[in-house]
């Protein structure tokens, strides 16, 4: 499989590019290509094993020729080399927070995955260009700029405003925990994590009572991200949300960086989300927008294909994905066959959130 690129079973062919009518409503769009099912989705399993593309071998050249230095090189020279210095370095590397040590839970915990193997195994749909897939997407970042980077906040809150990322960053402090992430794809990853708690971030803006939810919006920047422009039946920006007592969880955290440095781009730089009771798709990369809203908002995934991706998405191993079972995962780097835990193994910390009838089905 080494540097062999399979397109995910989801893509769709150009004979099936959206007529303009269509386009223009998109998530109508998106609903009818749901019908048919299996076309349209988060990528196949087929494409997860793990390799690395050979140095300068990302496919960068596509965006528009080469160019940048260091971070922004086009295309950049190696999966480690999308790492752009964070403003605040003198808060690298932070203190690990003894509560998050090791992960929870039963499966089998080999230590951390390479860090190489994060940074080159990624679902981020903006860098998924038509010739890639999740072994490639490092190499689609060079045109992608992440300093300075302000985020929005909108909605039902006494504070709203722009927020300058690194000002927030030093505010809150960083500290680092190790958390498990499982794509819904079933495979994982086990990853240590720099960064602040979400409840931080929100309590900071005073949500109003009425404020029940909370949603997050990745950029929009198609001329940076290769995926926005060619894949344009995916209803961009990127769009999350979660209830309001989700995102005020303990476990619920604003990841900055990994292995004690800045994220690299295509691991969601300047700042993503770690959710890791939910499928790794709840934790929304490269946040430019939050809303403190009344009613629960619409998600992407959940637009796109409403039945295999549920507004909750806990891992859950009883509720198969419609096309493959989430009984077990491959653990990258590690067995290629554990066996799935109910909220990733973090049950002590959210089973309380939920209704049992809730993981009975893909909610
Ligand atoms: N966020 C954005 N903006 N775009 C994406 O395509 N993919 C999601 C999530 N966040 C995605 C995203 C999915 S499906 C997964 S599994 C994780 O990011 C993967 O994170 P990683 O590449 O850092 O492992």
């Amino acid at each position: 499989m080494a540097h062999v690129i399979v397109p995910p079973g989801w893509r769709l062919p150009e004979r099936m590019a959206a007529p303009k009518e269509l386009y223009l409503n998109r998530r109508d769009f998106l609903r009818r290509m749901s019908i048919g099912g299996a076309s349209l989705g988060l990528a196949a399993c087929s494409d997860r094993v793990a390799t690395i593309a050979p140095s300068g071998g990302g496919p960068g050249h596509e965006m528009g020729g080469p160019g940048g230095t260091g971070c922004d090189a086009n295309p950049p020279s190696d999966p480690l080399a999308t790492i752009c210095a964070p403003p605040n370095p003198d808060l690298y590397p932070a203190s690990p927070n003894p509560n998050f040590v090791d992960p929870p839970g039963t499966l089998p915990y080999e230590g951390l995955t390479d860090r190489r193997l994060v940074a080159s195994h990624n679902n981020f749909y903006e860098f998924i260009g038509n010739a890639s897939s999740v072994h490639s997407v490092w190499g689609f970042t060079g045109p992608f700029r992440i300093w300075p980077w302000t985020v929005e906040i909108a909605g039902e809150a006494e504070v709203t405003g722009r927020f300058d990322l690194e000002e927030l960053e030093r505010e809150f402090g960083l500290e680092e925990r190790v958390y498990r992430l499982r794509c819904v794809e079933a495979w994982s990853i086990v990853v240590p994590w720099t960064g602040y708690p979400l409840r931080k971030l929100m309590e900071k803006f005073r949500p109003l009572s009425s404020a029940r939810y909370v949603r997050f919006t990745s950029f929009l920047r198609p001329d940076q991200a290769v995926g926005q422009r060619t894949q344009p039946w995916y209803p961009w920006p990127y769009y999350e949300a979660l209830r309001m007592d989700e995102a005020l969880n303990e476990l619920a955290f604003v990841a900055t960086g990994v292995y004690g440095g800045a994220l690299p781009k295509q691991n969601g730089a300047p700042w993503r989300l770690a959710l890791p009771w939910k499928y790794g798709f709840k934790s929304a990369k490269s946040i430019q927008r939050i809303e403190f809203v009344r009613e629960r908002p619409s998600t992407l995934w959940a637009d796109v294909w409403p039945e295999a991706y549920g507004f909750y998405s806990n891992v859950n191993p009883w509720v198969p994905h419609p096309e493959w079972s989430q009984e077990f995962e491959e653990v990258l780097g590690g067995p290629p066959r554990a066996r799935t835990e109910l909220f990733n193994g973090y049950g002590e910390y959210v089973a309380d959130l939920y209704d049992p009838e809730l993981l009975t089905y893909a909610s």
